[in-house]
C-alpha cells in the first residue's frame, strides 16, 4: 500500500477519517447514520436545502428510521448537514447515494450521478476514497466515474481512491437494516477495494469482498432481477389461475410448504419501489452494448406493467355483475404506498390504478394512514390534489367499490369486509371469496 492509502487507512482505523455522505434520502440518511453510530464525524450533502434544514435541526423525514438519533446526531459536534459543496474538499471518504432513475424510454437516466460526480470532481484531492452506493449498470464506476475523476489529474488507486458499494436497503423491513445486512464491496483496483473494505467493515457487521466493481455493480442488479422476475412469474400464474378457477394464493400457501427447492413470491397489483421496477432496465440496457438480449427482463416487464389493468379490468366486470358502470362509481383506494407498513410511495401501482380511474369517470378517494396527501409524482402530473380519507364504516359503506392496492397492517380488515359493498382484493388479504370479496 502507497503512503497515501496507508494515511487514509490509519484515519479510518482511528475513526479521524470525514465521512461525506451525498444524497440523503432513504439510502443516504441511514448510512449517515450508521457511519455516526461507529463514531465517525459525517457530513451529510444533499441539494434539497429542506432536507439539509430538517436535519440541522434534529428531524427525521423519513418514518421509518430511528428519529433520536437524528436529533443525537444534529446536537452532538460531529455531525453537519449542509448544501454548500465547498465543505466537501475537508472530506476523507465521499459516498454517493443519489437517485439513478429511468428516462421515459425506460433507459438509464445518469443526470444525478454526473451532476454528483462533478460536485466531486471539484473536491477531489489527494488521499481521498470515493463510494458509489446507487444502484446502476456493470461498469459505471470504472468507466464513468474513473475516467470524468482522473480529468482533475489525478490518478485512480494512486492518488484517490474509487469503489462500489451497493445498498440493500429494505425500507420498513424491521429484522434488516444498514447495520446488519452484509455489504458488498469492489474496488475498481486492489487498493481501493482494501480502503473500502476496511472503512465498511468498520460501520456495518459483515463485508463480501468481491472481485472487481463491476462484480459487486451485477451483483445488486441480479439481486434486483430475481426479484423482478420472480414476481411477474407469480403474476402470471395469478392470471392463468384465475381463469382456471384456482385461487393462486391457496397454490403458495400449499407449494409454501415445501421445504426446499421453492421460495415465494406474492403477486400483487403491479410492481413498486425505486427499486425493482426500474433497475432490471439498467442491465437490459448495458446487455445491448454486448449484443444480448435479456428476455426474461423484458418478459417481466411486461407482465407487471400490464397488472394495474387487469385489477382495474377485475373491478369493471364485479361492477357490471352489480349493474353499476365503473364511471360515476365512487371507489376507494385502500394504500397508496408500494408496499405495507412505509411511506415511500415512489412507483407505486396505486398512481396508475387511480388515473385510469378518474379518466374512466370513477369518483376516487383513498386512504393510506401512511401518506397523509396525495404525493405529486412526476410521472402523474394531473392527478388532483386528494387527502386520505379516514377509513370509518360509513365512508366504507358509502363507496360503490374498495380496491385494495396496499395491505397495511393497521386497516381492521374485518371491519371492511363488514361494511364494503365490494372489495377488490389484489393481496390475497381474504382467504375466501365471496359475494362481495372478488380477488385480483
Ligand atoms: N430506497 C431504497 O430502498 C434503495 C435500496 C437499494 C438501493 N437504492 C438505490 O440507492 C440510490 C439512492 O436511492 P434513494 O432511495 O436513497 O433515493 P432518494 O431519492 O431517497 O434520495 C436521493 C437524494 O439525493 C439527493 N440528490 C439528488 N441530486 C443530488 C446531487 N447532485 N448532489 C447531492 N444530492 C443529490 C436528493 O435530493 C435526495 O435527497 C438509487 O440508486 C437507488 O436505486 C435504493
Amino acid at each position: 500500500m502507497s503512503e497515501i492509502a496507508e494515511i487514509l487507512k490509519h484515519k479510518i482505523e482511528n475513526r479521524e477519517a470525514l465521512v461525506t455522505i451525498l444524497g440523503l434520502g432513504y439510502v443516504g440518511l441511514p448510512l449517515a447514520m450508521v457511519a455516526h453510530d461507529a463514531g465517525y464525524p459525517v457530513l451529510g450533502y444533499d441539494v434539497d436545502h429542506q432536507k439539509v434544514d430538517l436535519l440541522q435541526a434534529g428531524r427525521c423525514y423519513i418514518k421509518h428510521l430511528r428519529p433520536e438519533k437524528v436529533e443525537e446526531m444534529a446536537r452532538s459536534k460531529t455531525f453537519e448537514a449542509t448544501d454548500d459543496a465547498k465543505k466537501l474538499a475537508a472530506a476523507d471518504i465521499l459516498i454517493l447515494c443519489i437517485p439513478t432513475p429511468l428516462t421515459k424510454q425506460r433507459e438509464p437516466d445518469m443526470t444525478f450521478v454526473d451532476a454528483t460526480l462533478e460536485t466531486v470532481a471539484g473536491a477531489l484531492r489527494p488521499g481521498q476514497l470515493v463510494v458509489l452506493e446507487s444502484t446502476t449498470y456493470p461498469g459505471t464506476t470504472d468507466e464513468r466515474l474513473k475516467s470524468r475523476l482522473e480529468m482533475t489529474g489525478l490518478v485512480c488507486g494512486k492518488d484517490f481512491f474509487l469503489a462500489y458499494s451497493p445498498e440493500r436497503e429494505d425500507p420498513g423491513n424491521k429484522e434488516y437494516g444498514t447495520f446488519n445486512t452484509p455489504k458488498v464491496i469492489g474496488g475498481v483496483d486492489p487498493v481501493s477495494g482494501d480502503l473500502a473494505e476496511t472503512f465498511y467493515a468498520s460501520i456495518v457487521q459483515k463485508v463480501v469482498r468481491v472481485r472487481d466493481a463491476r462484480t459487486a455493480e451485477a451483483t445488486k442488479l441480479t439481486e434486483n432481477v430475481f426479484r423482478a422476475v420472480n414476481i411477474a412469474l407469480v403474476n402470471e400464474l395469478k392470471v392463468i389461475y384465475d381463469r382456471m378457477g384456482i385461487d393462486v394464493w391457496d397454490v403458495l400457501d400449499a407449494a409454501s410448504t415445501k421445504p426446499f427447492g421453492f421460495m415465494r413470491f406474492n403477486p400483487g397489483p403491479g410492481w413498486g419501489g425505486h427499486c425493482i421496477p426500474l433497475d432490471p432496465f439498467y442491465l437490459s440496457w448495458k446487455a445491448k452494448e454486448y449484443g444480448q438480449s435479456s428476455n426474461f427482463i423484458e418478459h417481466a416487464g411486461e407482465v407487471n406493467i400490464r397488472m394495474p389493468e387487469y385489477v382495474i379490468e377485475k373491478l369493471i366486470r364485479a361492477l357490471n355483475d352489480r349493474k353499476k358502470s365503473v364511471k360515476g362509481s365512487r371507489i376507494l383506494i385502500l394504500g397508496v404506498a408500494y408496499k405495507k407498513d412505509i411511506d415511500d410511495p415512489r412507483e407505486s401501482p396505486a398512481f396508475e390504478i387511480i388515473d385510469k380511474l378518474l379518466r374512466l369517470g370513477a369518483e376516487v378517494q383513498y386512504h393510506d394512514p401512511h401518506i397523509p396527501q396525495l404525493p405529486q409524482m412526476r410521472a402523474w402530473p394531473n392527478l388532483p390534489e386528494m387527502r386520505s380519507i379516514e377509513l370509518t364504516p360509513s365512508e366504507i359503506s358509502a363507496c360503490d367499490a374498495v380496491l385494495i392496492v396496499t395491505d397495511h397492517s393497521s386497516v381492521d380488515y374485518d371491519s371492511l369486509s363488514r361494511n364494503a359493498p365490494l372489495i377488490i382484493d389484489t393481496r390475497g388479504i381474504y382467504a375466501r371469496p365471496s359475494s362481495k370479496i372478488v380477488k385480483a
